[in-house]
């Protein structure tokens, strides 16, 4: 890495990897679970016959338990082990109170298993992407709390001097989840299983999109972004091509994201001053997410031919191309004549997959590629071309996913604001919905691909920890100007 020297001698101590190796483990299973429950409902929007009459198979409940799996089990495992791993690698030490971290791992488990459960039972708050009732809020801050502890004790107790840019970022994740989680949560319990807003009217409408917009900037962007600064140079064996870009990266970012979420509210009752400061905060994000990319992307200068036998480059790389293909998508609909056609339309689904599959997704099995071998003992996972198959599947799987979506969405926007010469509309409701229905099928043939990719991930995972070993890394001593 740029700043922190090689190692010259062992300090004797190791590094505490068990909750690592746990986190990584479960992302996989959870990614597993997450998108074929995406793929469930992609189907039951095809064939709406398959809810089947079962009200916990309904698609108004298994929808919010798609997002939970993916974004908090999934994503959430990811962004743990990453972090664990980051931080005490970063730092030449070990993580702090490892009894706190190994809580973090259980407690998480439970809240996954407390989504899984009450959500397929109607049990939900109604907020989008915090749908969980409020003994598990509960639960989420205690979880969190120690999270905080044992990532900023361990930055604490570094043997380097500099804290490397990607804890910076997780840091900024992990605080501004906490703060996010805190505010938009606070509500009155009325029972064991409901409770209400503390807000009302637009204002709660503005908590939970301030809310709703910074967990895509904070969950599903910042930390992931911690990811790419270790995992890129890292699997690329060369340093971050600006690390003074990855500093303007990261306060440009981590400023602008907290104003745009009135986008989310365009022609609401929310002031129209207010969306227009969401706008243009949009805009101006465009900036450092592009910024943030070009970094990433350039850090393999000097190094693409590695781009062409290495699957796990290949992901990594590629995550940041829909990295950029999302944050350039996200500004444009955050224009109000913009949104006006895209928003209520599968447009928004497509954007929200671009980044989700594309971005979140791919970085995520880059990462856990590099990582997960070396929990076990060994370099390289138990097959490069399944590494490949992977990649490939992925790929055609997110390119038919957003196509099929960005197409229906721009259709059903045209079709719901055609109209005749006397004022009436052109096409009915039902004539979209008709029109959909073969996107619909593409849409989930791409999920399938996905899905299956993902299944390939999780066979050469289970072979690599059979041929692998737990053993103990030892910490190497840091030099003494790093
Ligand atoms: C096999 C892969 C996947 C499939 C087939 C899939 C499918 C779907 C479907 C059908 C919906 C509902 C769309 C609608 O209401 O019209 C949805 C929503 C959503 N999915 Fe996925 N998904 C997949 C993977 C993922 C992943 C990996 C993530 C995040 C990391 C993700 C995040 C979301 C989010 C945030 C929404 C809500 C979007 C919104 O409300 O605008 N999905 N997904
Ligand atoms: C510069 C960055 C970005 C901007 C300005 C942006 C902007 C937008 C806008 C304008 C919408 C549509 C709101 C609506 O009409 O309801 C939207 C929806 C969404 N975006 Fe982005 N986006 C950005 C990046 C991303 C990335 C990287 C991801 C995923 C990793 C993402 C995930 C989502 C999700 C999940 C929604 C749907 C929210 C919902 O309605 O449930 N966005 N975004």
């Amino acid at each position: 890495m740029a700043k922190t020297a090689g190692p010259v001698s062992s300090t004797g101590e190791v590094y505490e990897d068990g909750v690592v190796r746990a986190f990584a483990l479960a992302a996989v299973l959870w990614g597993v679970v997450g998108m074929l429950v995406g793929v469930i409902i992609a189907a039951q929007l095809t064939w709406p016959e398959l809810n089947l009459g079962i009200p916990w198979l309904s698609y108004g409940r298994l929808r919010p338990l798609h997002t939970n799996a993916v974004i908090f089990a999934f994503g959430g495992c990811s962004l743990f082990a990453t972090a664990y791993h980051v931080v005490q690698r970063t730092g030449y030490t070990r993580l702090f109170a490892p009894g706190l971290a190994w809580f973090t791992f259980w407690g998480w488990q439970l809240v996954i298993l407390s989504a899984a459960i009450t959500l397929p039972l109607g049990y939900t708050s109604g907020k989008e992407y915090a749908e969980l009732e409020w003994p598990i809020d509960i639960l989420i801050t205690l979880v969190w709390v120690s999270y905080a502890i044992v990532f900023f004790g361990t930055v604490g107790t570094r043997k380097v001097k500099h804290i490397y840019v990607a804890n910076w970022f997780f840091g900024a994740f992990i605080l501004a989840v906490a703060l996010l989680h805190l505010v938009n949560s606070a509500a009155i319990p009325v029972s064991l299983f409901k409770s209400y807003s503390a807000y009302a009217g637009v204002q709660d409408a503005m908590v939970q999109w301030w809310y709703g917009h910074n967990a895509v900037g904070f969950f599903l962007t910042a930390g992931f972004l911690g990811m790419m600064y270790y995992y890129i140079p890292k699997q690329a064996g060369r340093p971050v091509y600006s690390y003074r870009l990855s500093i303007v990266h990261f306060w440009a970012l981590i400023f602008t994201y907290m104003w745009a979420g009135p986008h989310h509210l365009h022609y609401t009752a929310l002031p129209d001053w207010a969306q227009s400061v969401g706008m243009v905060f949009s805009l101006v994000l465009l900036a450092p997410s592009w910024g943030g990319m070009i970094n990433g992307v350039m850090t393999l200068s000097g190094a693409w031919h590695k781009l062409r036998d290495d699957p796990i480059l290949k992901f990594l790389i590629v995550s940041l191309s829909f990295y950029g293909m999302s944050t350039f998508e996200g500004p444009m609909m955050s224009i109000k004549t913009v949104n006006a056609l895209s928003h209520y339309t599968d447009w928004t689904i497509g954007h929200v997959h671009s980044g989700a599959l594309g971005w979140v997704g791919l970085i995520s099995m880059g990462s856990l590629y590099h990582l997960i071998p070396r929990m076990f003992g060994r370099t390289e996972m138990y097959s490069k071309s399944a590494i490949e198959l992977h990649f490939w599947i992925a790929t055609l799987g997110i390119v038919l996913y957003i196509a099929a979506m960005w197409i229906a969405g721009v259709m059903q926007g045209l079709m719901w604001r055609a109209v005749n010469p006397d004022g009436s509309l052109v096409y009915t409701f039902v004539e979209s919905v008709k029109a959909t229905y073969p996107f619909y099928v593409v849409r989930l043939l791409g999920g399938v691909l996905y899905l299956g990719g993902m299944l390939v991930m999780a066979w050469n995972v289970v072979k690599t920890v059979q041929i692998g070993r737990t053993a103990s890394t030892p910490i190497p001593a840091a030099l003494a100007h790093a």
